[in-house]
């Protein structure tokens, strides 16, 4: 038996992504035969509700639908309404739970981290010798490294290392994982990814939605720790690690901490150059007028948090020797995707040199999302007039026309985590050299005290961040 408690069972994000994630595991035949999962949350009083507010979850947000097998899923499932403060309740849960494996899925507000895990161990909930327990803990792995170390203690001195899955939902996307591969397994790729082919790289997150209901816990932490100290970087790790000795957990995982070390974290004067901190104002999305940061609700009116960032970073080792890597992510900006770009660079133009502003550089643009696919831009002839050099685009989209959606990312994670395959969660010495890197700027930020570069809603952000690669002769390039 695998059970697979819930915290946070009545949240946005449960709704929104796990139990459609839990249904489509389950239509695809990958949970256990014999599994039940108990959601636990404050706001719904019984079962009846609680069923029903999952079957509109899966009418929503589901990728597959199957009206009859959703209802023998529905009978996996069982609702705790509980106070988490409450010792009593602990026991209670106890006593409501199977023999067999446990997984704890703590989607709760940070704050509910400590308190969750104390009574979990007191109630003896957090270890047995039959049979494993594991703990899935979502993000924000805390605030800054302090905070980060004071939860990850707690954690394990409830659970071992292997049992712990910080996710990061980023590393369950496809594309993401897909890059190993398309470095590892392609001669054409990984002979050039180094400091004499690559000029830089881009990694870009950009979304269209403002905070929507998050305003009271995106204030307090703002793009660079909400994006950046978890989902660029560990998308920045994947493009630059080094090729594991093989495929396992800590093998992968060594290598990524290995670029993490890399990055040396930034002085005051380097956080001032580097890295520009933008907020959105009021502007237009989509053609609709949409009110600025300030006025969201839940923000303080006067706020200076960021809700854009874009920075420049070196990976300080011998493949990546001055080869920038450009992070941006924004709410409120013109687009919506997620893609990386590599730029290589240019060969000498002499047999060209009569149309020099007709050769681009070769690019392998990585699309993360919504379209998941690669472009590789080459120079080559226009075929019609057989004179003039134009650059051409091979363009591979596996989701455009109709094409299949794969497995969203929380499946994945999901699935890995009940199979006890931590590959795709962040080790804790990751989330530690990530912290490091991100509280230098963060305590610039604040020792500076200066008010974040005001852009509006709809554009690509702060003119600030085009001059950050324009000084260097280069642009956020189109793909
Ligand atoms: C979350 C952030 O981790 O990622 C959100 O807290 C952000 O602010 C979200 O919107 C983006 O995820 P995705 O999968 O939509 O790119």
């Amino acid at each position: 038996m695998c059970t697979i408690v819930l915290f946070g069972a009545t949240g946005d994000l449960a709704r929104r992504k796990l139990f459609p994630a839990l249904y489509n595991l389950y239509l695809d035949q990958l949970l256990p035969e014999n599994f039940g999962v108990v959601g636990i949350g404050r706001r719904l009083e019984s079962r009846e509700e609680f069923i029903a507010s999952v079957t509109q979850a899966i009418r929503s947000f589901s990728r597959q639908t199957q009206a009859d097998r959703c209802t023998e899923f529905l009978k996996h499932l069982d609702y705790l309404q509980m106070d988490i403060n409450s010792s009593q309740s602990f026991s209670y849960l106890r006593e409501r739970l199977p023999q067999g494996n446990i997984l704890y899925y703590l989607s709760v507000p940070p704050e509910q981290f400590d308190p969750i895990i104390e009574e979990l161990l007191r109630a003896g909930l957090t270890s047995s010798r039959a049979a494993w327990r594991r703990v899935i803990i979502e993000k924000p792995f805390g605030w800054d490294l302090a905070s980060a170390r004071q939860l990850n203690d707690k954690i394990r001195s409830a659970f071992s290392e292997a049992d712990i899955f910080r996710i990061d939902h980023y590393l369950g996307k496809g594309m993401l994982q897909n890059i190993q591969v398309i470095r590892f397994a392609n001669s054409v790729f990984e002979n050039l990814w180094n400091y004499r082919y690559i000029d830089h790289v881009q990694i870009r997150a950009s979304e269209t939605v403002g905070v929507e209901d998050r305003g009271a816990y995106y204030d307090q932490t703002g793009a660079l720790r909400d994006m950046v100290q978890n989902h660029l970087l560990q998308a920045l790790t994947l493009v630059a690690m080094e090729p594991p000795i093989n495929l396992s957990a800590e093998a992968v995982r060594d290598e990524k901490v290995k670029v993490l070390r890399s990055l040396v974290p930034f002085s005051a004067e380097e956080v001032r150059e580097n890295v520009v901190r933008g907020q959105f104002g009021p502007g237009l999305i989509n053609g609709q007028r949409v009110r600025g940061y300030r006025e969201e609700e839940n923000v303080a009116a006067d706020s200076h948090t960021e809700t854009f960032t874009a920075l420049k970073v070196y990976v300080n080792n011998f493949r990546w020797a001055q080869v920038p890597f450009y992070l941006r992510t924004g709410k409120r900006m013109a687009g919506q995707s997620v893609e990386i770009v590599i730029q290589f660079k240019n060969l000498p133009g002499v047999l060209y040199f009569d149309q020099p502003n007709n050769l681009q550089p070769n690019i392998l643009a990585i699309k993360v999302q919504p379209e998941e696919g690669l472009v590789f831009q080459f120079n080559g002839i226009n075929l019609d007039s057989q004179e003039e050099i134009v650059p051409v685009k091979m363009d591979f989209c596996h989701n455009c026309a109709g094409g299949s959606r794969g497995p969203e990312a929380y499946e994945r994670l999901l699935y890995d985590a009940i199979n006890g395959d931590s590959t795709l969660f962040t080790r804790w010495d990751e989330v530690e050299h990530s912290w490091r890197f991100i509280d230098a700027i963060a305590d610039a930020w604040r020792q500076a005290g200066t008010e974040p570069l005001i852009y509006p809603a709809g554009s690509w952000g702060p003119r600030a961040a085009d001059l950050l690669l324009e000084r260097d002769g280069r642009r956020w390039c189109l793909v």
